[in-house]
């Protein structure tokens, strides 16, 4: 007997499985991350990431201008300083590479897309860590609260909208906040990175920023084993006062990303991060894979699990897939 139950009729044409269509990615939802290079006077390509470039400050408003045009939702700016140092000194500076990187994009596209910067210390420190360290070399909680705070305000004063916290110290959100609070600057929004997972998936990102990171990040960033702890981080940062939490890397993480979604009252956002482009692009370039196709699937199953925006190297090229597709 044939079945009276048929699915499949949902399925029979692009304009039904258009309509039926549970999922749709918006290029708005997309957040382009780059990379400034303090003194760069040509874009340095990054090998480990195929298409991707630290910026020079012209090359940098070349790309956000590009991402507005395309209706990429923001950007997230990342700094490679020239020098560093034990307590990562240039990220307070206002006149370092990612303070004027910032009012730099500000200028240029401050209106059309949402312009946000990387609050961490582990591309200016010289040890690499994302804090300062004690006598005994551990990274020191406490002390790397106050330097966040500074470096918030110089990020918020050069005009930064939001500013993502991405350094994994208990408290952070809490500290930004009050920093950024007492000096003036309410209005400057949190993105909690909250679960932020120790993963290897960061690999060429370290090349990118060229970080100087001996061992690992495991002693703050989330154990990868652990789904509960991924909500907990979460529930922590909003109580802190986090306008936006996020779960990074994405695609191993789909689960977390679920269940933060599921109980969050503010936007969650996912990272498809270094690793996971890498992977795709290298696949692509041997023909293994479609890369449209493949990156796609990918940042169409982040949003499905929930993610209201995602941060991805190819926000501007899937944002012009999208429209072609509109
Ligand atoms: C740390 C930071 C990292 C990434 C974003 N912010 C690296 C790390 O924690 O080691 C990784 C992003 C990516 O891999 O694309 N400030």
């Amino acid at each position: 007997m044939s079945p009276v139950v048929r699915p499949r009729r949902l399925r029979t044409t692009p304009a039904m499985r258009r309509l039926v269509a549970e999922t749709r990615v918006h290029p708005a939802q997309l957040v382009l991350p780059l990379f400034a290079r303090e003194g760069a006077t040509e874009p340095v390509p990054i090998s480990s990431m195929p298409g991707q470039v630290q910026h020079t400050r012209d090359s940098l408003r070349a790309a956000v201008v590009e991402a507005a045009e395309a209706g990429v939702g923001g950007v997230m700016l990342f700094g490679v300083p020239a020098t560093r140092d034990a307590t990562g000194s240039c990220a307070t500076d206002p006149a370092g590479v990612l303070a004027t990187a910032v009012r730099d994009v500000v200028a240029e596209v401050g209106d059309a897309l949402v312009v946000q910067a990387d609050l961490c210390l582990d591309e200016f420190t010289d040890h690499g860590h994302c804090g300062v360290l004690a006598a005994d070399g551990t990274v020191d909680n406490d002390a790397t609260l106050v330097r966040y705070g500074d470096m918030a305000v110089v990020l918020a004063e050069a005009g930064a909208h939001l500013l993502g916290l991405s350094g994994m110290m208990d408290g952070q959100v809490a500290a930004v906040r009050g920093a950024l609070d007492d000096a003036g600057h309410a209005d400057t929004a949190l993105l909690g990175y909250a679960a932020k997972y120790a993963s290897a998936f960061y690999g060429p990102f370290r090349e990118a920023v060229e970080s100087t990171l001996v061992g690992d990040r495991r002693t703050y960033q989330l154990d990868l084993a652990n789904r509960r702890e991924g909500l907990r981080e979460a529930l922590l940062d909003i109580e802190e006062g986090a306008d936006v939490v996020m779960v990074k890397p994405a695609g191993s993480y789909l689960d977390v990303l679920a269940d933060v979604a599921g109980t969050s009252p503010v936007p969650v956002w996912a990272y498809q991060v270094s690793g996971e482009y890498a992977m795709v692009a290298a696949a692509a370039a041997h023909g293994w894979i479609d890369r449209r196709a493949v990156v796609t699937e990918q940042v169409t199953g982040i949003v499905r699990a929930g993610a209201d925006a995602v941060l991805t190297y190819w926000a501007t090229e899937l944002a012009g897939w999208l429209r072609e597709a509109m």
